[in-house]
C-alpha cells in the first residue's frame, strides 16, 4: 500500500509534523539513513511501521562521518528513487535536510562515545563514530521519536547508538533490525554498487566464511583457531582483510578460547570497496 509521503527539509517543519502526531497521542518511529535505499533500509521501515503509528525516515549523507580519503564525494545519491521506495514502503514523512540545516555556520559540538568505538571499525576509521554519534544525537533531538530503528548490518554502530542513548538519557527506544542479504548471502549495502563483476562474485565469501566461524564456535572450536582459518581463506580469495573478530555481543570485548555466545564481525576490502558483515553465535537459523 502506498501512503502519502511528505518531504520536509527543516527541523522546524519536522518538529511541526511530529508534534501534531504526539499531541494526538500517536507514536512515532524514526529510521535514519544516508539514502541510496535498498531492501535492507526498507526492512527497517517495515519494522518501524510494526512498532509505531507513524514512520519518519531521514536521508542525509553525513559529511562528518567520512574520513578525508573516503567516498563522501561520490557516495550514491538518488533522492527521487528513494522517495518512491519510501512511499511504497509506507513511510509517512521524510526528513531530508541540507548540510547547512544540519551543521549551521559555527557548529562546534560533537558527541563522542568512548570504549566501544576504539577498535574494529573505529580503529580503521578514526572519528567515524564521533560523526555518527553526533548526527544521530541531533536526529533524535530534532525528531523526538518514541523509537528509532537501526540495522544489525552495522553492528558496532548499533551498540554505539544504544550506549549513547543510555549514557545521555535520551528518551528513545533503540531497536535493531536483522541483516537483509542477497540470495548468495552478501549483505545488502549501498557500497555493493562499487564492486566490479568479478569482485561481486567473490564478495559472498565474506558471509560464508564468518558463518563457518560461527558454526565452528558453536561446535566448541576456540576463537583464535577459527579466526586464523577465516583470515587465511579470505586472503587466499583476494580480500584485503581489515579484521575478523569474535566479540562479546553486548560489549564487543574480545573473547578467547571456546565461546558459546558471541558475535563474529569482519571487515575486508575487495579492490577499493570496504565490506563489513557480522553473524551471531550460536548461528540463528533465520539469519539466512
Ligand atoms: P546507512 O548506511 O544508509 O544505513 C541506514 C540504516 O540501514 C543503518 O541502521 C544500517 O545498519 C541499515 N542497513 C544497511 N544495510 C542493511 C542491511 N543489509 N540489512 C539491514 N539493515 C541495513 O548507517 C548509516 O546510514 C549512517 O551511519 C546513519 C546511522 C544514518 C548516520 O548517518
Amino acid at each position: 500500500m502506498t501512503s502519502t509521503l511528505t518531504t520536509v527539509r527543516t527541523v522546524r517543519d519536522l518538529r511541526g509534523h511530529v508534534a501534531a502526531w504526539r499531541k494526538a497521542g500517536e507514536t512515532v518511529a524514526l529510521v535514519p539513513t544516508m539514502g541510496a535505499l535498498h531492501e535492507g533500509h526498507l526492512s527497517l521501515v517495515a519494522l518501524a511501521k510494526s512498532k509505531a503509528e507513524h514512520v519518519v525516515a531521514s536521508i542525509f549523507v553525513n559529511p562528518i562521518q567520512f574520513g578525508p580519503r573516503e567516498d563522501f564525494g561520490h557516495y550514491p545519491r538518488d533522492e527521487k528513487g528513494d522517495l518512491a521506495k519510501l512511499a511504497k514502503a509506507g513511510a509517512d514523512l521524510v526528513f531530508a535536510p541540507d548540510t547547512a540545516e544540519m551543521y549551521p555556520h559555527g557548529f562546534s559540538t560533537y558527541v563522542r562515545v568512548g570504549d566501544l568505538t576504539e577498535d574494529l571499525c573505529g580503529a580503521a576509521r578514526p572519528n567515524h563514530f564521533d560523526g555518527v554519534a553526533t548526527v544521530v544525537a541531533k536526529l533524535l533531538l530534532q525528531c523526538l521519536p518514541d523509537l528509532a530503528v537501526f540495522g544489525e548490518k552495522d553492528y558496532q554502530q548499533l551498540l554505539v547508538i544504544k550506549r549513547l542513548v543510555r549514557d545521555l538519557n535520551v528518551p528513545v527506544d533503540i531497536l535493531g533490525g536483522p541483516i537483509v542479504r542477497e540470495k548468495d548471502g552478501l549483505a545488502l549495502s549501498s557500497r555493493n554498487a562499487y564492486l566490479s563483476p568479478s569482485e561481486r562474485n567473490t564478495a559472498p565469501l565474506l558471509y560464508r566464511t564468518i558463518s563457518e566461524v560461527a558454526a565452528d564456535l558453536a561446535q566448541g572450536r576456540g576463537c583464535d583457531d577459527a579466526v586464523v582459518a577465516a583470515r587465511f581463506k579470505l586472503d587466499a580469495a583476494g580480500f584485503r582483510v581489515d579484521y575478523v573478530a569474535v566479540r562479546d555481543p553486548d560489549t564487543l570485548k574480545p573473547l578467547w578460547g571456546p565461546a558459546k555466545r558471541a558475535r563474529v564481525l569482519a571487515a575486508a576490502y575487495l579492490g577499493k570497496t570496504r565490506l563489513i558483515d557480522n553473524v551471531p553465535v550460536p548461528p540463528a537459523s533465520t539469519n539466512r
